[in-house]
């Protein structure tokens, strides 16, 4: 089958689950395809998995532009949804406010593929608030243990998933 997954994020969280998934998919045709980098249409694909970052509630700039130019080809693909945000408890609420609703009815699945804050890998004011972040959920939580993290074991779900298709 041929799978694409499109993704959009800054820092690399994203990239990396999607890499994940990619690998654990080695008889299938995937394309990985970046969407901050270069863009393909999804209709020669049998398969699609779209997903972005999420940062100040919103998906990343190169997913809303893949959206608008694809949306309808997209609906039409079977496809599974991801986020990569860190605030695991409004997972569901960006799911619904950052998705066209039609895109969102027709796929498969929504995955959440967690999110990180990593100060290092952030530049400029996206560091400045990256810690700010970090800083009241360890103030919140009194616990560094609880700062969110990228769920790989999510993606390997999705991966058995679309293994046997
Ligand atoms: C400046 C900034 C803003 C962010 N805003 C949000 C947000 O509004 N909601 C959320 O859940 N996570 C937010 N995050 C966390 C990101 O979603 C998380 O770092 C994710 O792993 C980013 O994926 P990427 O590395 O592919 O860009 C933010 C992170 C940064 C650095």
């Amino acid at each position: 089958m041929k799978i694409l997954i499109a993704y959009a994020g800054k820092s690399g969280g994203c990239r990396s689950m999607c890499e994940l998934l990619a690998s654990h998919l080695p008889r299938h045709d995937v394309t990985l395809l970046d969407l901050t980098e270069s863009t393909l249409s999804p209709e020669a694909f049998d398969y699609v998995v779209f997903g972005s970052a999420v940062r100040f509630s919103k998906l990343h700039r190169a997913a809303r532009a893949y959206l608008s130019t694809y949306k309808e080809a997209l609906v039409k693909k079977p496809h599974t949804l991801f986020l990569c945000c860190a605030f695991a408890d409004q997972f569901e609420n960006y799911a619904e406010m950052l998705f066209p609703e039609e895109l969102l009815r027709s796929a498969d699945d929504t995955v959440y593929f967690g999110g990180e804050l990593n100060v290092s890998r952030q530049k400029g004011l996206d560091k400045l608030f990256a810690r700010m972040i970090r800083t009241s959920i360890i103030e919140s939580e009194e616990d560094e243990a609880m700062l969110p993290g990228l769920l790989p074991e999510h993606v390997r779900l999705l991966a058995d998933r679309l293994r046997p298709m």
